[in-house]
C-alpha cells in the first residue's frame, strides 16, 4: 500500500492510473478510522479499480481549537486497518497541513443555497466553509470518478452534493448508510474519547431516534420534538443540543407534514464534553 505525504507524488500516481483507464473511488477522512469508514472504503473498492483514502485532520472546519487539538491522530493503526482491507488496491494520502494550505490556513466562503445555515451550520461557526474548502481541494488533487460520504453526517453529504453540482465537479458523490455498534451507537472517531459511563449511556441517542420515528407515524413533528426534548431533560448524563425534524431536500425544520416529502430527524448531544451527532430517516 502506498502512502503519499505530498500531493505532487499522488498526482503522478493518479496520472498513471488514468492513463491505464483505471477507475478511482475516493473516501476523504480525518483518520482515527473505524468500521464506519471501512464500510465506505469497501464500497469504493467494490465499485472502482482503486480506492484513495485521505487522512487529514482539517483545521479550517473546527470552530473549537480544543476540539482540533484533541482530535485523535492514529496514523499507524489507521494504516494497519487499511492493509487488512486491501494492500494492493488502496492508496493513502496523509499530508501535513502545508501540503494542502501552504502558509494560509483559511477557508473559502461558499453558498450552498441555505443548506449551510441549518443545524450544524448554526452550532458550528464556519464549519461548512472549512469542509467545502478541503473537499474541493482534495477532489482537485485526487480527481476521483466517485466519492463516498456517510449518511452519519447527512448535512455534510447534502452539502458536498451541492458543492459538486454548483461547481460542476466531475465526480459522482455517493451516500452510504450509517454504520452502528451492536448497541446502536453510530460509529464515530469521537466515541473512543468517551469515558465508560458516557459510552454506556450513549446508545440512548439512537434508541430515542427510533422511538421518535415510530411516534412520527401518528404525531406531528412538534409533538415528537417536545417528547425528545423531555426525554433528554430527564437524562442525567446526556445533554441535548438540538433535535430537529427536517425536509431532506432543504434541511429546513418541518412545520406541517406532507406525504410527498421525505423527512429525517437530526440530533446533536453532548456526552460530557464530547459532541455526538446522529440522524434517522423517518419515512
Ligand atoms: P470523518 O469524520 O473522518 O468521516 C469521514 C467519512 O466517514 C464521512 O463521509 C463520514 O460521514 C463517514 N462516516 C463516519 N462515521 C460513519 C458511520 N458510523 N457510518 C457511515 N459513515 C461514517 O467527515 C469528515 O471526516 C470530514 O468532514 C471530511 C469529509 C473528511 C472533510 O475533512
Amino acid at each position: 500500500m502506498t502512502i503519499f505525504e505530498n500531493k505532487a507524488d499522488l498526482i503522478l500516481f493518479v496520472d498513471s492510473l488514468k492513463s491505464e483507464n483505471k477507475t478511482l473511488g475516493f473516501v476523504p477522512t480525518m483518520g482515527a478510522l473505524h468500521e464506519g469508514h471501512s464500510s465506505l472504503i469497501i464500497k469504493a473498492l467494490e465499485q472502482n479499480d482503486f480506492a484513495a483514502v485521505s487522512i487529514f485532520v482539517n483545521p479550517t472546519q473546527f470552530d473549537s481549537k480544543e476540539d482540533l487539538v484533541k482530535y485523535p491522530r492514529t496514523l499507524e493503526s489507521d494504516v494497519a486497518l487499511l492493509k487488512q482491507i486491501s494492500e494492493e488496491r488502496i492508496l493513502v494520502y496523509a499530508p501535513p497541513v502545508d501540503d494542502i494550505y501552504g502558509d494560509s490556513v483559511t477557508s473559502v466562503s461558499f453558498s450552498f443555497d441555505g443548506l449551510e445555515h441549518e443545524m450544524e451550520g448554526k452550532f458550528r461557526n464556519g464549519h461548512f466553509d472549512g469542509v467545502g474548502t478541503i473537499v474541493k481541494r482534495l477532489f482537485e488533487i485526487v480527481r476521483p470518478d466517485k466519492a463516498y460520504f456517510g449518511e452519519k453526517d447527512f448535512q455534510q453529504l447534502m452539502i458536498i452534493k451541492k458543492l459538486s453540482e454548483k461547481h460542476n465537479l466531475p465526480v459522482e458523490v455517493i451516500g452510504c448508510k450509517i454504520h452502528r455498534a451492536t448497541d446502536g451507537l453510530a460509529m464515530s472517531s469521537r466515541n473512543m474519547r468517551l469515558k465508560p459511563k458516557y459510552r454506556e449511556a450513549a446508545p440512548f441517542i439512537y434508541k430515542t431516534l427510533e422511538t421518535a420515528k415510530r411516534k412520527f407515524g401518528t404525531n406531528s413533528a412538534n409533538k415528537v420534538t417536545e417528547w425528545v426534548i423531555n426525554e433528554f431533560a430527564n437524562h442525567s448524563l446526556l445533554e441535548l443540543e438540538y433535535f430537529i425534524i427536517a425536509d431532506i431536500e432543504t434541511l429546513r425544520e418541518v412545520k406541517r407534514k406532507s406525504k410527498l416529502k421525505s423527512y429525517r430527524a437530526f440530533i446533536a448531544v453532548y456526552a460530557d464534553d464530547i459532541r455526538l451527532i446522529d440522524n434517522i430517516a423517518l419515512n
